[in-house]
């Protein structure tokens, strides 16, 4: 038989390998099919291999065959993309998204199934994913396992936390990889709602140093109507292999096509900077669903939240009902525990708080019937999310706040009885806009009702999914705890402006956090979306709050400070007490000064787990603010301020370690000094242990600057 000469050109390219540049040349995928026709890929950067010959594909439940191998290449097409897109809210006003494509098309025989490899090659890293077009063989399937590798070129030092079905709530471990499987029993801290799945499994997003200098990061983008993926490590070879959550059944996926998975991010580079500068995950992700989005804004909160964290006041109101049943417990006649945190007259205190130093909201938790016991009990019907105390007025505090030009912040802790909350929600989100109420913080402590569902299975992804996308139809503003972790979802709906999704602040109060957990998460958790994080604490001991209370929070004031502008997020809160922040008004300056939307975002200083030093430029102003925070050693940070304009004087004033600082045993100490500077201006700063240091830098004539001291 003869064929024409291109025939035989394009069949002996599909046997050879198919490659991809990113488009400044320093990144090379490689595609090919290996032996038995299994799909692999490999990826390299400035020559330096970052991902060894890796496998693809997809184990189907009850498939002999499934989606691993007898492949042939039935198509490739590479194509190029190049846009800028301005996001809702963000680090930076522009965002360039520009990548080189590979579209590879897959075809099995018996049955004939096709599947379909997309890469995207981007100046900063790889995303991949599988699309599954309509077809007759494969219309509906369920995954057994997702079988992406990823095989790394050494046993590299990754900054981890264990890998659990139900909570992402773990300080990170440093260790190399082949350190993992030792190290795991320590890592697994106690949690309310857990399940680990194997002595060397690790949750995305995963950072990683090589031993050669480079920094890489695997995650995933656009988890939608998937489940969420964690790394299982072969600790043998550096292998590590996708391990979807499973639901109920232990089924990891249950498929429609056309569809897809969601993509699997490769994030690479010799300069850690540019790992927490990269906006790949967010380019993964489609483009805004929601067209008018004049209302979402930015917001600055207080809330009557931590001194019910520091175990100070009660969520509940009483404590004489050992059970609640809602609609029968009978509130009217039960006598107040005296300890109930969201009280009127608290709230007030919180409100005037707010509009006294121009906060945008006040969060207020513990308002709702149902807290004398809300979790533990797999109760279905826990919270209605619309039925106040006895001693919170929604009226009156509703009028109060719009006096006074503060918006209130809904709570929604759904104990996570899923089908509860779905049940309530339309009720609940009509609530609030009727009582001025625009954001919500939602919470899913416990284990998921229905039981035995995971918090990161394909079922609970789509209700978070859903929550949104209802919130973003009553123009509501969220921000979910608990929650699968954020994958860019944000760009496409910008109406979620956080997720907590991490080890926040709360913990330094059940136990307290390692004091360079926050030079740890910019490169992890906040790359798929901003974070919660509440920051803000200027009492470190925690007993002058509540006796009984022994945590200690590690980490110095100054620090505190810096984690407005290292912890990029659009919603911030200020998470303390009023009565601490008068204490320290002069530092508390800061917090409200800083802006919490940005025009310009420069990372001067970064090394995970050490030190992380951030500039921004606040939007529409010519303000920039810098923070910087430190790890387990005392540290002395170095940076110019090029990022100024130039010819012009500013007014910086520092808000740093005071010296012999300390997390620890010294952690109020701090200093405030003003000084002029320019874009020529350079600051070698100590940075205390578990310390940091936050600047707001003010436009100024140099007449205003005259008198300060230079840098
Ligand atoms: C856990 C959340 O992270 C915390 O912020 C909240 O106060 C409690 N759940 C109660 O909902
Ligand atoms: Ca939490």
């Amino acid at each position: 038989m003869k064929y024409p000469f291109i025939v035989l050109l394009l069949l002996s390219s599909f046997l050879q390998a198919q490659q991809l540049k990113s488009p400044d040349g320093n990144f090379t995928l490689t595609f090919s099919l290996g032996t038995g026709g299994k799909p692999l890929y490999s990826l390299t950067y400035k020559g330096k291999v970052v991902v060894k010959p890796s496998g693809l594909g997809l184990e189907l439940k009850g498939d002999k065959t499934s989606l691993l191998d007898g492949f042939t290449v039935s198509g490739v097409k590479n194509t190029s993309f190049d846009e800028t897109w301005n996001p809702v809210w963000g680090e930076v006003k522009t965002i360039r998204n520009h990548y080189n494509e590979m579209e590879v098309s897959l075809s099995q025989k018996e049955p004939e199934r096709l599947l379909v490899l997309r890469f995207r090659l981007f100046d900063d890293g790889l995303g991949f994913r599988y699309e599954f077009p309509q077809q007759k063989n494969l219309a509906y399937f369920v995954i057994k396992e997702e079988r992406t590798q990823f095989a790394m070129a050494g046993d590299h030092t990754a900054y981890w936390i264990p890998g659990d079905y139900d909570t992402q709530e773990y300080d990170y471990t440093t260790s190399k990889l082949s350190e993992i499987r030792g190290l795991m029993p320590k890592a697994i801290t106690a949690n309310v709602s857990q399940t680990s799945f194997s002595p060397t499994g690790i949750q995305t997003s995963l950072m990683m140093k090589s031993a050669d200098g480079l920094y890489i990061n695997i995650h995933e983008a656009a988890l939608i109507n998937y489940a969420c993926m964690h790394l299982n490590l072969d600790d043998r070879n550096m292998v590590f292999e996708s391990w979807l959550t499973p639901d109920v059944k232990g089924d990891k996926g249950y498929m429609q096509a056309p569809c897809t998975s969601p993509w699997r991010t490769v994030i690479v580079s010799d300069d850690a900077r540019d790992i927490l500068a990269s906006k790949m995950i967010y380019n993964l992700n489609e483009p805004s669903k929601i067209k008018d989005t004049s209302w979402i804004k930015p917001v600055k909160y207080v809330g009557v939240w931590w001194e019910m964290i520091t175990g100070k006041t009660t969520w509940s109101y009483t404590d004489e009902f050992p059970s609640v049943q809602l609609g029968i417990t009978d509130y009217a006649t039960a006598k107040p525990n005296g300890k109930h945190g969201a009280n009127t007259a608290n709230v007030k205190k919180y409100i005037d708080f707010a509009a006294l130093h121009g906060f945008d909201g006040v969060l207020v938790e513990g308002w709702n019937v149902g807290w004398e016991d809300w979790f533990g009990h797999h109760k279905d019907y826990v919270f209605d999310f619309v039925t106040p105390y006895p001693d919170f007025d929604v009226e009156g505090i509703r009028e109060y706040a719009r006096s006074k030009g503060v918006k209130m912040i809904m709570h929604h802790e759904t104990s996570s009885s899923v089908r509860n909350y779905e049940r309530h929600m339309d009720k609940a989100y009509k609530f609030m806009k009727d009582n001025g109420y625009d954001a919500v913080k939602s919470g899913y402590v416990g284990d998921i009702l229905p039981r035995g569902e995971n918090h990161y299975s394909q079922w609970m992804v789509n209700h978070y999914q859903y929550a949104l996308e209802k919130a973003a139809e009553y123009k509501i503003m969220l921000n979910a705890h608990e929650a699968v972790r954020p994958t860019g979802i944000a760009r496409t709906y910008p109406n979620l402006i956080g997720n907590e999704s991490a080890r926040g602040t709360e913990y330094q109060s059940f136990g307290g956090s390692k004091p360079n957990h926050v030079a740890v998460l910019p490169f992890t958790r906040l790359l798929g979306g901003p974070m919660d994080y509440t920051p803000g604490i200027f009492e470190m001991d925690l007993s002058k709050l509540n006796p009984s209370n022994t945590s200690h929070v590690n980490s110095t004031l100054a620090n505190q400070l810096a984690l407005y502008v290292t912890l990029y997020s659009p919603l911030q809160m200020a998470a303390d007490t009023p009565e601490n922040y008068n204490r320290f008004l002069d530092a508390f300056q800061f917090i409200k000064d800083v802006a919490v939307d940005w025009d310009d975002s420069k990372y001067l200083e970064a090394e995970p787990g050490q030190y992380v030093t951030a500039a921004r430029r606040a939007k529409g102003r010519s303000s920039w603010f810098v923070g910087s925070v430190g790890g387990y050693e005392p540290r002395t940070s170095n940076i110019t301020f090029d990022f100024l304009d130039k010819g012009k004087t500013y007014i910086a004033t520092i808000y740093a370690d005071a010296a012999g600082a300390h997390y620890k045993t010294n952690p109020q100490a701090y200093t405030i000094r003003k000084v002029a500077v320019t874009s020529k201006s350079k600051l070698s700063q100590f940075v205390a242990a578990g310390g940091g240091y936050a600047i707001s830098i003010v436009e100024a004539g140099k007449e205003a600057a005259k008198g300060l001291p230079k840098l």
